[in-house]
């Protein structure tokens, strides 16, 4: 029977036979441990010298890693490992060899493995990332649609940019400038008053001269916007949202976060409602803690957001920053003109803002006036505006950054594992 390694548990004490790759091996005179991967899962196979002819053992015995194999075995209950099965291997076809791999199992150094990007993809740590990202990609879309959110994909050439200027990828578009999106909000606001409640889900570019565990030039971003949300509406479709991708990674990725050695305990914790404070609450919380350094009006920095977090074992929603730290579109609080009605949800452990959203201007003339403030060309979002001349309606909405998310609940320490091919300060290669 022709299968694949996650479907071995359909055939135990029946012969299989499996595409695969030698991921490592171990033997000795009598026995070849075969550690095997094909994609859908890691496997053991068990190739013993008294159990098959002697060609077959010493071909199981000389194959180098990543050699692509057929196997054929006995599929056996293993309660030894955390997959639960081995393969009693009967026989054994290379497809093609590989000779010098360059990712050994000993250790290497990050730059080594980044460079090896390709490859290093294959090892069962990255395997395991990249199924949590794929989980929480699809639970997102599981989410939204069971909401009746509809997906609308905005474009990624732009002449327009939400989270300011200077962190913009130019390019020429013909005679005329574009850059590449730095968020789809703009257009998503849009889509939300032709459909109610929408979302996207797509790549996004910043030209970040930060070099930190956080901060990827690549990133994609999960960005729902709703009519007739306020703030508070907004807050409640981001916990609930959180807490379901989270509880599908634990249903649906256990054998990921078992190979990840992730603390699943503090997982189980994730769910609706988060604990809220204010900016002001958040400012006296950290010189209470001692940090001196940071006063009303400032920006939060890493070690502060994971102070704050740290007092938490859920992530924390920091609510009503100062406007003149936040971008142009968002709604001043109606009792306080110094503050937005905004919320940056800060996940636990340390892996920082995972979500920033607002509810978003929805008047003509304070949305001209902010354009102004903020020194925009206008032209540019004269359609924008426009939306706030045809039936304008309060609305609100927010960016996920996958990646930290990812890192997050994965329990890696940087966003580089948690994308394929990471874009970063000094990397555009592989
Ligand atoms: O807080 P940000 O800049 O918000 C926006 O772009 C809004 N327009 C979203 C919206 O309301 N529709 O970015 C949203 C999230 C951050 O919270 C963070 O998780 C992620 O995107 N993010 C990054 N992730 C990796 N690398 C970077 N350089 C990132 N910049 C932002
Ligand atoms: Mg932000």
């Amino acid at each position: 029977m022709k299968t694949t390694i996650a479907e071995v548990g359909k055939y135990v004490g029946q012969e299989v036979r499996i595409g695969a790759w030698l991921a490592n091996k171990r033997s000795s005179g009598k026995i070849a441990f075969l550690q095997l991967r094909d994609g859908t899962g890691f496997i053991q196979g068990v190739v013993v010298k008294e159990e098959v002819e002697e060609a077959i053992f010493q071909k199981a015995k000389s194959i180098t890693q990543e050699t692509s194999l057929y196997v054929t075995g006995t599929v056996r209950e293993d309660t030894r490992s955390p997959f639960g099965y081995e393969l009693g291997v009967t026989n054994v076809e290379v497809i093609s060899e590989s000779t010098d791999y360059p990712i050994t199992p000993k250790e290497h150094g990050t730059e080594f493995l980044m460079d090896h990007r390709h490859l290093w993809l294959r090892s069962k740590r990255q395997h395991a990332v990249m199924k949590i990202r794929n989980e929480i990609i699809r639970a997102t879309y599981e989410f939204f649609n069971n909401e009746g959110f509809v997906k609308v994909d905005p474009p990624i050439l732009t002449g327009s940019a939400p989270e300011g200027t200077s962190e913009l990828f130019h390019t020429k578009y013909f005679d005329e400038d574009a850059y590449l999106s730095q968020s789809g909000q703009l257009y998503m606001e849009a889509a939300a008053m032709a459909l109610g409640k929408v979302f996207s889900f797509g790549p996004t570019f910043r030209a970040e001269k930060s070099k930190t565990r956080r901060h990827l030039i690549e990133f994609w971003m999960i960005e729902p916007e709703m009519a007739f949300y306020q703030f508070e509406d907004n807050l409640q479709v981001q916990e609930a949202y959180v807490s379901f991708i989270v509880q599908n990674v634990l249903k649906n990725c256990k054998l990921e976060l078992n190979t990840l050695g992730r603390d699943i305990s503090k997982l189980e914790k994730i769910t609706a409602p988060f604990p809220r404070i204010t900016y002001d609450e958040a400012i006296t919380f950290l010189n209470e803690k001692g940090f001196n350094d940071i006063k009303w009006g400032d920006d939060f920095g890493a070690p502060h957001e994971t102070a704050i977090a740290e007092a938490y074992d859920k992530p924390v929603f920091i609510t009503h920053y100062p406007t003149s730290l936040k971008p142009f579109y968002m709604q001043p609080d109606p009792n306080r003109e110094d503050v937005v009605l905004c919320a940056d949800l800060i996940a636990p452990e340390g892996y920082g803002e995972i979500i920033g959203g607002s509810e978003r201007i929805h008047d003509v003339g304070l949305l001209k006036q902010r354009i102004e403030e903020h020194q925009l060309d206008e032209k540019a979002y004269e359609w924008y505006l426009d939306l706030r001349k045809y039936g304008s309606v309060p609305h609100s909405g927010f960016g996920l950054g996958l990646e930290r998310t990812v890192a997050w609940i994965s329990g890696v320490e940087h966003v580089r594992e948690t994308i394929p091919f990471p874009r970063l300060l000094n990397r555009l290669y592989p």
